[in-house]
């Protein structure tokens, strides 16, 4: 294993290099994780793509439902970008040591887009409840300039708890050990690594973490508590299942994506050492930005008929 001249007590701590471990302990794995994360990433990549461009150019799709869905899409590519190409690229290059800068910007990037992705789930449940709760004064309060607004302090939102983390993070005192037991600058693996008072920064830590994952939570929580009693209140099982159908591809979202962090995240501290552990948190992170743009392309016919749209649309052009 390499270690670095810095990163003993003493030093600055912003000269530490750290250590990535990633697959370093199994080369002989690296060849078929190289293959199996590349497939996930391409799919990934193809399939919101795919969204993105349908919601683009179908105009049956430019609704505040297709509009953060749009926005989603283009979240689950930068949030994919971030680990999946990260891990990618450190199967292939033997130098697996990153620059305490490098592994602050990586942790703010994913956090950023993590945080974002709470906040932007909470602002479609709010849409899909006034859809659903208010349709009448739906068309005029959801108006392009609000799904615009609740996208944008979704974003701003993320950025703000993604600097107020990394920021805290990277400013307690590191010692001892550099070498990082994950693929990348993730928060648990990172923690472990700060040496003074590690108990409490930790506790300080999942709190925040727990109070930022919370409040979206409870906001979708809500939002759907509130859409599934005005649901129930429909006469007929027909109306009923219409109303419903609008907000379950996001209700399924929403179930993976929260699933997935408390798999990821909610679990206890001796567990996360094992390997298999690793791959498996890295697996999940995945499951929500790939199986998006099929729940929502399976179930919608909407999207189903943009995307039949846009295949004849291809036929005719080709032929
Ligand atoms: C997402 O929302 C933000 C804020 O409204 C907007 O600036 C951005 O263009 C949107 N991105 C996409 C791909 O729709």
């Amino acid at each position: 294993m390499k270690s670095s001249e810095e990163g003993t007590t003493g030093n600055k701590t912003s000269a530490i290099t750290f250590v990535i471990l990633g697959f370093s302990h199994r080369p002989d794995m690296k060849v078929i994780f190289f293959i199996l994360f590349l497939c996930i990433y391409i799919i990934t990549v193809l399939g919101n793509l795919i969204i993105l461009l349908l919601i683009n150019m179908d105009p049956v799709l430019h609704t505040p439902m297709y509009f953060f869905l749009r926005n989603l899409s283009f979240l689950e590519i930068c949030y994919t970008s971030v680990t999946l190409l990260r891990v990618l690229v450190s199967l292939l290059s033997s130098d697996t040591s990153i620059s305490f800068a490098g592994c602050a910007a990586q942790m703010y990037f994913f956090l950023f887009f993590g945080a974002t992705e709470c906040c932007l789930l909470a602002a479609m449940a709010y849409d899909r409840y006034r859809a659903i709760c208010n349709p009448v004064d739906y068309m005029v309060i959801m108006n392009k300039k609000e799904c615009m607004q609740l996208a944008a302090s979704s974003w701003i939102c993320g950025n703000l708890v993604a600097l107020g983390h990394t920021t805290f993070i990277f400013s307690l005192p590191f010692c001892g050990s550099n070498v990082i037991n994950h693929f990348f600058c993730e928060i648990q693996p990172v923690l472990m690594l700060v040496c003074v008072d590690a108990y409490w920064s930790e506790l300080q830590i999942i709190l925040a973490a727990a109070f930022v994952i919370m409040m979206p939570f409870l906001l979708t929580l809500v939002s759907y508590g509130l859409i599934i009693s005005s649901i129930l209140k429909i006469g007929s099982a027909k109306e009923r299942y219409k109303a419903f159908s609008t907000c379950f591809s996001h209700l399924t979202v929403v179930t993976l994506f929260y699933g997935t962090v408390v798999f990821i995240y909610i679990r206890p501290k001796s567990s996360y050492s094992l390997d298999a552990d690793k791959v498996l948190s890295l697996f999940c992170s995945g499951v929500t930005p790939i199986l998006n743009p099929f729940i929502y392309s399976l179930r919608n016919r909407e999207v189903k008929g943009a995307l039949f749209k846009m295949r004849m649309k291809l036929f005719y052009h080709n032929f």
